[in-house]
Order: structure tokens, then sequence, then C-alpha cells
């Protein structure tokens, strides 16, 4: 029997230009089961950052209604909705998004700060994390002293710090040459085969290779899955 983990129902959103609405999805619908490795695809302007920022609860959709692990994202409070993002998503980014000033470990320990995890416990997660993200001995070097890849790694490492059973990456291989970016999508085949569901976009047909389910957006909508 397959258990839903998100369901988006005939969602919608538009962005206000100046006065004008400019569409961004036209009623996507989609349900996607625990365990799935899915890839949301489709040209530049066709709103896959907008459906996954959705999903994601760091934007809102103008109508419809996205479910997460049973939770409606619209009828959670702020609150609620930072916790849910804390523990049951993870996200990863094209630009890494890692703090400057924060060494990689003390970037991964930072979702787990703001999880109020003791200190102990954190240190060994984050030391866990690094090293199963193949960056044990680079624990103590800071963001300019890794490259892109190993930038990468330790973001996904930070994803992973609560525990979340979803994973939510945009473009994460979009600023990585092609054997790094292969690398990165291993990676996260692996975390798939060991029970997380994964979401990602890209627009790169080699990396979608990876996914067991493809969805094309076009225009904001759904025109293939
Ligand atoms: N914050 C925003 N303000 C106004 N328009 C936006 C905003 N974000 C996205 N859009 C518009 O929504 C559409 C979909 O964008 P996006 O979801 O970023 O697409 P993709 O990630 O597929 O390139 C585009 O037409 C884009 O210009
Ligand atoms: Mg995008």
């Amino acid at each position: 029997m397959p258990e839903p983990i998100i369901i988006v129902d005939d969602v919608h959103k538009s962005y206000l230009m100046g006065k004008e609405a400019v569409p961004a999805l036209r009623g996507v619908s989609l349900e996607i089961q625990k365990g799935e490795f899915v890839c949301l695809m489709g040209p530049s302007g066709s709103g896959k950052t907008t459906l996954l920022n959705i999903i994601g609860g760091l934007d809102d959709a103008s109508r419809g209604h996205v479910i997460v692990e049973g939770e409606n994202l619209v009828a959670l409070d702020e609150n609620q909705l930072a916790q849910l993002r804390l523990t049951k998503m993870g996200f990863v980014f094209q630009n890494y998004n890692l703090l400057a000033n924060f060494t990689a470990q003390e970037n991964v320990e930072a979702p787990m700060v703001l999880a109020k995890t003791g200190r102990r416990e954190r240190k060994d997660q984050a030391q866990a994390l690094l090293e199963r993200v193949g960056l044990a001995d680079r624990a103590h070097h800071y963001p300019s002293e890794l490259s892109g890849g190993q930038q990468q790694r330790v973001a996904i490492a930070r994803a992973l710090a609560n525990d979340p059973p979803i994973l939510i990456a945009d473009e994460m291989t979009g600023d990585l040459d092609t054997e790094t970016g292969y690398a990165i999508m291993e990676l996260a085949k692996q975390l798939n085969q060991e029970g997380m569901t994964i979401v990602f976009v890209t627009h790169d047909p080699r990396m979608a290779e990876f996914a067991q389910r493809v969805i094309e957006l076009r225009d904001g909508k759904i025109l293939g899955d």
C-alpha cells in the first residue's frame, strides 16, 4: 500500500508584478510516495522553484493546498511551519548557502542548534554526517577553503542534520562540473536507497537519469509524469 508523504492539490501561484498578476503555477496536482526519488524538470521559468518552495513551506500557494506527512501547510502557524521545515525536510540549493563564518562542522550543527539538540549529540551527529558525505577531514575548514563539490556535500550533511524524512533540492548540481555533479547525485541515490524521499529540480537530463520518476513542468502546469 503506497503511502503519500507529499500531496499537492490544485496549487496555483501568481506573483504580483506592479499591478499585474504573473502566473507561476496554474493548477498543479501530484502525490509523492514515501521513499520515492523524484525529479522535477522543465525549462527556466516553468515554475520548478516555485513548486519546490511551496512544497517546502518556504512560500505559500495562492490557491490549492499542500500536505506533508499528514500536515496541511496552510493550517499551520509560523512556529508550526518552522518546526515542520526543521524536522521533516532538508533543503539543498544551487549556491550551497553555507554560512561563510562558520566551519563545515558548525554549518552542519546549525539546524541542530535551532532544534535545541544538546551540544555533545550535536557534535557527534555533525561528525557522523560529515563522515557520511566523505568530508570527515574537512570538519574545521571554512566554506571558502572548500571546492564547490565539497561545499555542496557540507550542505547535504546540514540538510540531514535533524534526520528529516524528505530531502528537497533545487538545482543542487547546477554550479558543479559534470563529474562532481554525478558524485553528488550518487550520494543522493544512496540516501534514497536508505529510505529518504527525495524531490529534486534539474534542467540537466543527465542528472534526471538518477531519478525513478520524472515530472515535467511547462508554463506552470504538469506536462508529463
Ligand atoms: N518572487 C517572484 N516575483 C515575481 N515573479 C516571480 C517570482 N518568482 C518567480 N517568478 C516568476 O514565476 C515564474 C516561475 O518561476 P520559477 O518558479 O523560478 O521557475 P523555474 O525555477 O522553473 O525557473 C517565472 O515567470 C518567474 O519570472
Ligand atoms: Mg528555478
